[in-house]
């Protein structure tokens, strides 16, 4: 009975040293980006709906950082195999601390990895990476969710386990909100990429698309009763050449360098001034990442000034419907029936369900396709054409 009072001291300072703790860590805790820079928590309070639906949103989880094995867990990934042919494989095993891709050569384990960062939403794949000292290594497999299978990456060798590609800053330009990178000399004098592991912000944030929002959090934290937004770019005064660069800098493709990260890009910034930027020539861009330059290609655009979230509702937390897509053409093509005599009748009177896959229909990516186990054959990457036009041969008249 003795001991009650002594426990309860003890557990009273030990909660009181937790807390210290947790504040210095807390006030340590910067946003890596600098402090013009709040980070997306500090949304919350004053745009909760946003903040709840983008939770569950396609950007928000482009990249995870999977360090605890409850995090790994929470993509519901299967363990699982990859053949490439009868001495080589690799399998996907859940271990103590999380999920491994681990390299098999006659039977004997050569090589165990563990997944320690995944690039997708999931929307239809995800790829892994595993910290090498400073560096981020792209694995062997990736996982496709329609299929829910392990599938060979995209671009690896179709008859060896890979373990040798690493993830450059581009992938986390476009798949995260920010990574310190630093460049080092290897013995063989190439330039490698190292980064700051603490510095990562994975997932597109809030200020990844806005701006650096911290003036503006301070003022309305001081002004609560101010309803006019202060200190934060607005998406509906830019021109529609700056909207879609907004969204073009990650949605352009990789055609374009720049020497400054691009992660400091914001709203109201210029893609043309950076350098080596392309713009749409006339070619035929794959329908992987460029829906800018498709976009842009379409009469839609140059005649009718639409752009991005004339259909995307950016914030949703789940795929809006192709009905729903195309409500949103007929809002400004109000005299459709009159446009299509020529159609037959059977889709004819289809034609208000669905105007998408006649106008913008699915076309296989010439750059990305996952190579099933045991196979050579590959499942392809579909994706619904930006160009927005006319296609004769669909429908055969
Ligand atoms: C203390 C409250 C508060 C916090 C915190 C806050 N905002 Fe705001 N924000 C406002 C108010 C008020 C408005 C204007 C009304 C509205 O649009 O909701 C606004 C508007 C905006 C707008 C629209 C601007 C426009 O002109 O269209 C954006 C974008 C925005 N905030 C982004 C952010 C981001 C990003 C964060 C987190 C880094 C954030 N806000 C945190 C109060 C806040
Ligand atoms: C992928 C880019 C992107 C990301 C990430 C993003 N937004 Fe937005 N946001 C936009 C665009 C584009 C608009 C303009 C939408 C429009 O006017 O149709 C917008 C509009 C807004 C507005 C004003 C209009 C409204 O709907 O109230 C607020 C406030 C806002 N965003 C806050 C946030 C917050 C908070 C986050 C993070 C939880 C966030 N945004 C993440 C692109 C983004
Ligand atoms: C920082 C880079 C970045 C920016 C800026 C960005 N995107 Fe994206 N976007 C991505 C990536 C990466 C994906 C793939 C997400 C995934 O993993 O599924 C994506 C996916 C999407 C999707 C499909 C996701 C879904 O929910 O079906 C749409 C639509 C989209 N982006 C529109 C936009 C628009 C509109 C803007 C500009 C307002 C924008 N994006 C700005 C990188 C970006
Ligand atoms: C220029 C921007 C950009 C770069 C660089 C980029 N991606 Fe993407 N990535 C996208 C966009 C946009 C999408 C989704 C829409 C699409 O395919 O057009 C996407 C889709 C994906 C998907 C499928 C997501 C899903 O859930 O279906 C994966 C996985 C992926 N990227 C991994 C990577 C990796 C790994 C790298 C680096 C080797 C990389 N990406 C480089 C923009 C980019
Ligand atoms: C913001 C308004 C707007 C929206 C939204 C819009 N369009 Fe258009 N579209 C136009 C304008 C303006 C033209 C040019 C009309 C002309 O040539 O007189 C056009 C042209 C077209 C053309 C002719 C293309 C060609 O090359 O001849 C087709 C087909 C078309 N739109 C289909 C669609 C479909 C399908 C959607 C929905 C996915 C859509 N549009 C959404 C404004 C819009
Ligand atoms: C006229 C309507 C319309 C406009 C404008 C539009 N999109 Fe889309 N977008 C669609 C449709 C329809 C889909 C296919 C959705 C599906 O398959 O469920 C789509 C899908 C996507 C996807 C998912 C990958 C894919 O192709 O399936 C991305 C990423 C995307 N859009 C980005 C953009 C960006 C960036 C812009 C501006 C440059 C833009 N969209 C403008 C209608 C539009
Ligand atoms: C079954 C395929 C199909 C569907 C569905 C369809 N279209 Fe078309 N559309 C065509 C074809 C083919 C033409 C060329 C018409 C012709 O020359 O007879 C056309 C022509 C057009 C044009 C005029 C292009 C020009 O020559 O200027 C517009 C605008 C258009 N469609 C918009 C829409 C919209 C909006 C929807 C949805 C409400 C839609 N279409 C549904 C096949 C389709």
């Amino acid at each position: 009975m003795g001991t009650r009072p002594y426990m309860f001291v003890l557990l009273v300072l030990t909660a009181f040293v937790a807390v210290v703790v947790q504040c210095s860590q807390l006030e340590k805790k910067k946003d890596p980006r600098g402090t013009a820079y709040a980070g997306s928590t500090a949304c919350v309070s004053c745009h909760r709906d946003i903040a709840h639906s983008f939770a569950h949103n396609a950007h928000f989880n482009t990249s995870r950082l999977l360090e605890t094995a409850a995090s790994i867990d929470s993509l519901h990934l299967p363990e699982g195999q990859f053949i490439f042919n009868e001495h080589t494989k690799v399998g996907i095993e859940r271990r103590g601390d999380g999920l491994y891709q681990i390299a098999y050569v006659n039977g004997k384990e050569v090589k165990a990895e563990r997944i320690d960062v995944s690039f997708g939403s999931g929307k239809v794949a995800y790829t892994f990476a595993f910290w090498y000292d400073h560096k981020l290594v792209q694995m062997p497999l990736n996982y496709h969710t329609g299929e829910q299978q392990w599938v060979n990456s995209p671009g690896y060798p179709s008859d060896q386990i890979y373990f040798g590609r690493y993830i450059i800053a581009r992938c986390l330009e476009c798949h995260g909100s920010f990574a310190d990178k630093r460049l080092v000399k290897t013995e063989q004098f190439t330039v490698e990429e190292e980064f700051d592991k603490a510095s990562l912000i994975a997932g597109i944030d809030c200020e990844r698309c806005h701006g650096p929002a911290a003036q503006h959090v301070a003022f309305h934290e001081e002004n609560p009763k101010e309803k006019q937004p202060k200190y934060i770019a607005s998406y509906q005064a830019l021109s529609v050449n700056r909207k879609m660069d907004m969204c073009g800098i990650c949605h352009s493709g990789i055609e374009f360098q720049s020497l400054d990260p691009i992660f400091y890009f914001k709203p109201g910034d210029t893609l043309r001034s950076l350098p080596q930027f392309s713009d749409y020539m006339g070619e035929d861009p794959d329908v992987h990442g460029k829906q800018v330059q498709l976009l842009k290609a379409s009469k839609c655009y140059k005649i009718g000034k639409l752009d991005c979230t004339s259909c995307h509702d950016i914030h949703q937390d789940k795929k809006s419907s192709l009905q729903a897509y195309t409500q949103q053409c007929i809002s400004c093509h109000q005299d459709f029936n009159s446009l299509h005599t020529n159609l037959s009748p059977k889709n004819k009177a289809s034609l208000a369900d669905n105007c998408i896959d006649c106008h913008m229909p699915i076309k296989e990516s010439r750059d990305i396709g996952f190579q099933k186990s045991g196979t050579k054959e590959k499942i392809p990457y579909w994706q619904h054409t930006h160009r927005i036009a006319v296609y004769r041969e669909l429908v055969g008249n």
